[in-house]
């Protein structure tokens, strides 16, 4: 078995709060980093899983002036949004913030001062875009125009979405303000900027020298084709009236870029989840024997990989990530997921026509998921996967060992009795599960991990279909004892480790069997797990049947929202 160290914090991208979360978010960055957080409190890790709404930015001023709300009307709102979906998912953080809080205020200056005194910015007077009709300067989000390398009409001033560069607004062909649409003219401004050409060395030998095996080769590449191109200064100040308040002299007027405070926010929500235990919160982020773990989707590669890495170096006493497992992005039909086109699946829609099967999301995506390249999202196969494999393989075999244990032994174990070669071969194969699973695991392979599951299942399955215990009961009662035993040790075993990926339908089997094992225990089992003479719960159904209407009416559903394009608030 694998060694692991003690004490991980892992953290899932703060994702913005103005707008709800989709079925991307879900399957790029928060069902990995929730399989890998379940997964590691099984193996009895000491578990830190940081969230939080990310709360600044020019995005969120946008939609507010756009919809004549105040920023902070637009953040309370979605962040209550968030939070709902991500507990109705299952997404077990240990903590959830808001970096509008005050301790992740005080964090922030606190880190953004440390760096100024030590001299670690470079202030520059720069001439930035103004809106001479809106009388006001133009952050990044607010310029739109031609991408100067791949010539996307569209590309926003810090980044171009098309393909993935990073931006100034100022590189721009053609700008226009996203406030008044007018041409925007440059005027003087001052700002605080880190000088990132001074850590190309420190990037290389840190990722580019020690990490080309262990990170994911899209993250690996994206870090390299960074530091290839050479890395430049980059602003960490804005002009703007909504965000953290530059907290040194000189800075009245202007707050922190967001991409400065946000990756904060992982340190001030470990903080705040730290008082609210009364532990410490600096081994999680001071100690070398703690694995810092960020998941992301691949546009904020940058930020994890380079930016923030620097930042924490600087600030100097943390540690850095251990790995950045970022996905690549989920499409919905053969399109870009959109939000101003009200292109997606909403989770919170997604729940009122598909109350209690959030582990069928979980499933289909987890199998399908953006791991090393960008994927599709069908309803058609979110339908296949639920009735091919969830229902007609691991529901069945569940089923059907719960309904038979009920039918002929009025739910106890029955004993296991002698175990003949095809038992044997198949408990043998059996114990082999939960060393792969690690593997796949502890390695980022969630979709691999899915997939084992279900070959698991189908272990299961197949037994059950190849024993006939139902032809056998009146001729040979002793074998179907155990065959039956067989069985259930298989639905304990996927019980306990399919937890991470659909802990919905493993709690209600846990209940269902009696189980209740941590990973380790079920790893090294040399037995059995269910020992003859148990007591079963109850048998109830884990899944249900997808029908061919209720897809229809979601590409129907899919239709009219594009149409509509209807905003949330
Ligand atoms: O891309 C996004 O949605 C950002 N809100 C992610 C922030 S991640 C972290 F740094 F906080
Ligand atoms: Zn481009």
């Amino acid at each position: 078995m694998s060694k692991l160290p003690k004490r991980y914090t892992i953290t899932a991208a703060l994702p913005y709060a103005n707008g709800p979360i989709h079925i991307g978010h879900l399957a790029g960055v928060y069902i990995p980093a929730d399989i890998y957080a379940r997964y590691l409190r099984l193996k009895n890790r000491d578990v830190a899983f940081i969230c939080g709404s990310d709360e600044h930015g020019v995005a969120i001023d946008i939609k507010a002036k756009k919809e004549g709300k105040t920023p902070r009307q637009i953040i309370d709102h979605f962040d209550k949004v968030i939070r709902k979906s991500f507990d109705d998912f299952g997404i077990s953080f240990d903590n959830f913030s808001r970096t509008s809080r005050k301790i992740h205020h005080e964090t922030a200056s606190e880190i953004f001062t440390q760096l100024h005194e030590k001299s670690k910015f470079s202030i520059k007077e720069t001439k930035q875009l103004y809106d001479t009709q809106a009388k006001a300067f133009l952050a990044d989000r607010f310029v739109v125009g031609t991408c100067p390398i791949c010539q996307n009409e569209e590309a926003y001033g810090d980044q171009c979405e098309s393909c993935g560069s990073s931006l100034n607004a100022t590189d721009l062909i053609n700008p226009k303000s996203k406030l008044s649409g007018s041409l925007p003219k440059l005027k003087k401004t001052k700002h605080w900027f880190l000088p990132l050409n001074q850590y190309e060395d420190f990037i290389k030998d840190w990722i580019l020298k020690k990490h080309k095996k262990d990170w994911k080769s899209n993250v690996y590449g994206q870090v390299k084709s960074w530091v290839d191109n050479g890395l430049q200064a980059r602003a960490v100040t804005r002009d703007l009236d909504w965000g953290i308040p530059v907290p040194v002299q000189g800075g009245e007027g202007k707050v922190l870029y967001v991409w400065f405070d946000a990756p904060i926010g992982y340190i001030s929500s470990t903080k705040e989840w730290a008082k609210k235990k009364n532990i410490d919160w600096k081994p999680y982020w001071k100690s070398q024997d703690t694995q810092l773990v960020h998941f992301i989707g691949k546009d904020n590669i940058v930020f994890h990989c380079i930016i923030f890495p620097i930042i924490l170096k600087n600030a100097g006493g943390y540690i850095l990530p251990e790995n950045v497992p970022a996905n690549e992005f989920l499409n919905l039909e053969g399109k870009k997921i959109s939000t101003s086109n009200n292109w997606a699946v909403w989770l919170h829609e997604y729940l009122e026509d598909f109350a209690d099967k959030q582990d069928v999301l979980r499933y289909t995506l987890t199998a399908n998921a953006p791991e090393t390249k960008d994927n599709d999202f069908t309803w058609n196969e979110f339908q296949t996967r639920n009735n091919s494999e969830l229902v007609a393989i691991f529901g069945n075999f569940i089923n059907r060992v719960m309904v038979l244990t009920h039918k002929y032994y009025n739910g106890k174990v029955p004993k296991g009795g002698t175990l003949n070669k095809t038992d044997q071969k198949v408990m043998n194969s059996l114990k082999t599960f939960p060393e792969k699973f690690e593997k796949e695991i502890e390695q980022f392979h969630f979709r691999a991990y899915s997939q084992e599951l279900m070959n698991l299942a189908r272990l299961g399955n197949k037994y059950l279909a190849d024993q006939e215990p139902w032809k056998l009961i009146k001729k040979d009662p002793k074998r179907v004892e155990t065959i039956i035993n067989i069985a259930l040790q298989i639905a304990a075993y996927l019980t306990v480790l399919s937890e991470p990926l659909l802990p919905f339908t493993a709690n209600k089997m846990k209940s269902m069997l009696n189980v209740n094992m941590s990973w380790d225990e079920v790893a090294t089992c040399k037995n059995i797990l269910l020992m003859e003479g148990k007591l079963l719960k109850k048998s109830e159904l884990l899944f249900a049947r997808v029908e061919d209407d209720t897809i229809k009416i979601q590409l129907e559903k899919l239709k009219i929202n594009n149409t509509l394009k209807k905003d949330f608030n």
